[in-house]
This record gives C-alpha cells, sequence and structure tokens, in this order.
C-alpha cells in the first residue's frame, strides 16, 4: 500500500502525518504555536519560523514511531510548497528535501489550499469530483469548482479581507484573545445575532465575490458605541458572516450546474454556524453537503499528506530544487 509522509509548516502548526492510499490515517502529531504568539495578539512570522525549526524534526520522528515504520518504507514525502508565511514554508519544504535526498525518495511539493480542498476526500471516499468548495480560512476565502486532482477553477475569491481573518480581528476588537474564530464562536452562542445592525459586503452582487473589510469596519464602530454587550456583537457579526458566505455560495452553484457535492474546507469550516448553515443550503439546492470532521478543518499535515497521495497516484513528483512561494493561488 503506498506511504506518503506529509509535513506542514506554513503558518502555526507543525505537523507531520503518515497517509496511505487508501485513506489510513497511520500517525499524525502536531504543534500548535499559540502560546507563543498570544502576547502579540497575532502570527509573528520569526517566532514561528523558529518554532516550526525546534518543532519539526521530533514530530517526524514521533509520527513514524507511531505508525512503526521507517523512512525507507515511505513511498514520497510531501511538503507545503506554500502558500504561506515564508520562514515556516522553508523549514517544512527543505527538511521534506533533505528527507528525500537522504531516504532515496520521490518530493512532492504540495499547495497548502490543494490540501484543504481535497482533505474532505480523505474522510469522504464517496466525494466525486467535480464539487463546488467553499475554502474558508485565515488567509484565503475563495469558492472552487474542483474538477479533479491539479484542476481547480477559481469561481471567486475575497476582494479584501479572508473569512477567519474577520473572525480574529473581531475577537482583538472584544477581547476575546488569539486565535479569535473559535472564542467569538463561543461568544455568539450567548448573544443575539440579531441585536446589532451589521452590514453584508457585496450581498445581492453578481459576481460571487467575497468583501469583510467594511463588516469589520462596522464591527469596531459597533464595538465603540458601549451600546452592546461583546455576546451580542460576536453573534451579529458571525451571523453577518454567515449570511454572506451563503449568499455568495448560492451565486456560484447556479454557475456549477454539474457540482455533485457542496464541500467546506479550511478553519472557519470548523464553525457550526457556517456549517449548518451551508447544509441547509446544499439541500435546498438538492446536493449533498461534505464537511470534514473540525481537526482536518485547520492546519494539519494528514491533508498534505493525502494531497500528496492523490498527486503521487497521478504520477505527479516535483524536482528537488523547487522553490517555496509565499504567494501561489491555486
Ligand atoms: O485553515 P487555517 O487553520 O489556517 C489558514 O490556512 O489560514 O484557518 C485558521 C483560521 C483562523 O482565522 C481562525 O480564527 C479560523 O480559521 N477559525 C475559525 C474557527 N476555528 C478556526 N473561525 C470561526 N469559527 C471557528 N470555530
Ligand atoms: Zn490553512
Amino acid at each position: 500500500m503506498m506511504l506518503i509522509l506529509g509535513l506542514e509548516s506554513s503558518c502555526d502548526e507543525t505537523a507531520a502525518a503518515l497517509i496511505t492510499g487508501d485513506r489510513q490515517i497511520l500517525a499524525h502529531r502536531l504543534a500548535g504555536q499559540e502560546a507563543a504568539h498570544r502576547p502579540f495578539g497575532g502570527v509573528v512570522p520569526e517566532i514561528a519560523a523558529r518554532a516550526h525549526v525546534e518543532a519539526l524534526m521530533p514530530l517526524i520522528e514521533g509520527a513514524l514511531s507511531d505508525a512503526g515504520v521507517s523512512l525507507g518504507a515511505v513511498d514520497a514525502i510531501a511538503a507545503t510548497a506554500g502558500p504561506g508565511l515564508i520562514g515556516g514554508v522553508m523549514v517544512g519544504l527543505v527538511t521534506g528535501k533533505a528527507l528525500a535526498h537522504a531516504a532515496g525518495k520521490p518530493l512532492i511539493a504540495v499547495n497548502h489550499l490543494e490540501g484543504h480542498a481535497l482533505s474532505p476526500r480523505l474522510t469522504d471516499p464517496a466525494l466525486a469530483f467535480p464539487f463546488l468548495l467553499l475554502l474558508v480560512s485565515g488567509g484565503h476565502c475563495q469558492l472552487l469548482l474542483v474538477e479533479g486532482v491539479g484542476a481547480y477553477r477559481r469561481l471567486a475569491t475575497t476582494i479584501d479581507d479572508a473569512a477567519g481573518e474577520a473572525f480574529d480581528k473581531t475577537a482583538k476588537l472584544l477581547g476575546l484573545g488569539f486565535p479569535g474564530g473559535p472564542a467569538v464562536e463561543q461568544a455568539a452562542l450567548a448573544g443575539n445575532p440579531y441585536a446589532v445592525p451589521l452590514p453584508r459586503p457585496l450581498k445581492g452582487s453578481a459576481e460571487p465575490h467575497f468583501s469583510f473589510a467594511g463588516l469589520k469596519s462596522a464591527v469596531s464602530r459597533a464595538v465603540d458605541t458601549g451600546q452592546w454587550s461583546a455576546e451580542d456583537i460576536a453573534a451579529s457579526f458571525q451571523q453577518a458572516v454567515v449570511d454572506c458566505l451563503l449568499d455568495r455560495t448560492a451565486r456560484a452553484l447556479d454557475r456549477a450546474g454539474d457540482a455533485t457535492a457542496l464541500v467546506v474546507a479550511g478553519g472557519v469550516a470548523a464553525n457550526q454556524a457556517v456549517r449548518a448553515a451551508l447544509e441547509g443550503l446544499a439541500t435546498q439546492y438538492g446536493l449533498r453537503f461534505v464537511a470534514p470532521p473540525l481537526w482536518l478543518c485547520t492546519d494539519n499535515a494528514a491533508m498534505i499528506g493525502w494531497a500528496g497521495a492523490e498527486r503521487f497516484a497521478a504520477g505527479l513528483t516535483d524536482p528537488l530544487d523547487i522553490a517555496a512561494r509565499p504567494r501561489w493561488p491555486l
């Protein structure tokens, strides 16, 4: 059975996983860096890169030992090659190259977004191409028609901030700490989603693009008035994001006639209100709804290993001199 070592280091999670071609996750080790970045209220690239250097090799050794295999048993090494914070991406990619060279194994340079895009197929073997993917993370907010491995048609993107970024900034404005998404979701549970009047940027516009900068400014003004509780602002903000995601995704579905399923992936896909709303939309369109388990939504190495497995099965490997890319659209 094909065995892939997956490495992830593009933001603030360091991770290593061993994935088989028939979807078994033999090992997955992950080290978060929240504590190191919390005092700064966001991810500090230099601190992240240093933390990846310290964490990565022990995680790889731990994953190999969990799976009870040696590096020699691996068929290929898949590492995130971008997009992301370049220092961190280089740590993972250079480590992947070194291991590939030492063990005489092929290297697969994985686009982190492709990792998110194919992750739902790791846990759902029935998910067939093409499917409409809403990719919502801290750095991205896109609608993609996933037609096959390496075949991604981008139908929409954000014209300013990503949805996760808006969650993180709202959390900061409300003093809820870092990382913001889960904190806002938690606070929203105790609030009224219709208490604070907030805009739904681009809702109803013809192109299915996203915009969250205006929403963020409106949250900032709402906080400044001192008129509402943090819970009501959190709930109203989350409802505004959900309304935008739904409206924009519906517009894309109108153009994705042959899609077999509506799929959501990326860190914001861990949000229960987002998941529930999209599930309702899929039902309305008579489509299957697929969302990976929560741990597979936020950054991890299993999705990089799986994207590596899909690429390896398609005969796609990369030369050892391939460059790390801070920007790399799918
Ligand atoms: O995919 P991811 O782990 O990293 C990137 O590639 O960006 O996504 C992280 C983003 C952060 O902005 C985080 O606040 C958001 O996903 N996030 C959430 C939730 N969990 C993580 N946003 C809303 N609700 C959540 N439960
Ligand atoms: Zn990500």
